[in-house]
């Protein structure tokens, strides 16, 4: 989910100066995923989950890293977890382009496309759209300029591990892939409860985030897959893709807590990408 977000400014001015670098994790060892609930920190892999692939060259020379050596993020999450209100904090404090595979799904359902067509009767069972669609939408606003020389946050992208393929045989990989992590039962009162203002774009929730006026109140909607039947089968789908996606990124993931307040979330991903930024800094320097 994306769009502005008027109090995100206020958010990360809030937290400025930036917290202190945090000592970014290398996730290597026992698996701690899918009903781990013990907070942040590296994502722990199981030593016979070994990783799959050899790593792939680093993305910088694919998406030009090189010059502004801008931050590359992925965010990943079950539906509802705070990618969208993350992202809309991420990129007013970092200035990376916010590509969200769900937002550009929803543009060409609303401009009537026959890939929007198709996409809503997956995206209405909670299912995964096909990578026919998917895949060269997300790749072809990936490799546009102002995602090459900002850097790029991809929110919900990819999902599966012949999305990540995608990604990685054209050399493109994340410097940091956020997992947010989210009790089931808290996912369905957020979605249930979740609005969008389409004038401003902004997420609300009625008990969370509720509007700041009648006027916004009023003009309100609500997404065609947010209900608690639909949120279910989303929640279905992305346990069934998510580890094939942790053993992918194993070396950059980091899992996050995301049932804390959400500037509190912010602050957690905030340390962890000046950190990241820096190391890959410092990096670029030495080489
Ligand atoms: P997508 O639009 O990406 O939906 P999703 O992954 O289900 O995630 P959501 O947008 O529902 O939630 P979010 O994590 O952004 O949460 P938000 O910040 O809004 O995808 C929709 C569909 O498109 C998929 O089901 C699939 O069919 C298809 N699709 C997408 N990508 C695809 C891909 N790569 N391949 C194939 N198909 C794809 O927050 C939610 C609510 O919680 C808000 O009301 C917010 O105010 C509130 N909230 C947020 N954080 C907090 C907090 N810390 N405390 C309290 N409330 C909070």
């Amino acid at each position: 989910m994306a769009s502005p977000t008027a109090s995100a400014a206020a958010i990360v001015s809030s937290l400025s100066p930036s917290p202190v670098a945090a000592e970014r994790p290398i996730p290597h060892g026992s698996l701690l995923f899918r009903g781990s609930r013990n907070g942040s920190g590296p994502l722990r892999l199981n030593s016979s989950r070994q990783r799959r692939l050899s790593p792939a060259p680093r993305a910088a020379k694919a998406v030009g890293a090189e010059k502004a050596d801008p931050l590359n993020v992925m965010i990943a999450g079950a539906p509802a977890s705070g990618k969208g209100t993350q992202c809309e904090l991420i990129k007013a404090k970092y200035g990376l382009v916010h590509i969200s595979a769900g937002d550009l799904l929803r543009a060409e359902i609303a401009t009537g496309t026959e890939n929007g067509k198709q996409a809503k009767e997956f995206m209405e069972k909670g299912q995964l759209v096909p990578d026919e669609i998917v895949v060269n939408m997300v790749k072809e606003r990936l490799l546009q300029a102002d995602a090459q020389e900002k850097g790029w946050l991809l929110d919900g992208y990819p999902r599966s591990y012949s999305q990540s393929m995608a990604l990685e045989n054209l050399g493109i990989r994340p410097d940091i892939f956020i997992l947010l992590d989210v009790p089931d039962e808290l996912l369905v009162e957020r979605v249930v409860g979740r609005r969008l203002d389409p004038v401003t774009g902004k997420i609300y929730h009625l008990k969370y985030s509720p509007p700041e006026n009648e006027e916004i109140a009023s003009r309100l909607t609500q997404r065609f897959d947010d209900t608690e039947e639909k949120v279910k089968l989303r929640l279905q789908t992305h346990y069934q893709n998510i580890e094939s996606l942790v053993s992918i990124y194993e070396d950059v993931i980091i899992k996050v807590k995301g049932d804390a307040m959400v500037e509190d979330v912010f602050g957690e991903i905030d340390k962890l990408l000046t950190s990241s930024r820096e190391k890959k800094s410092e990096m670029v320097a030495t080489s």
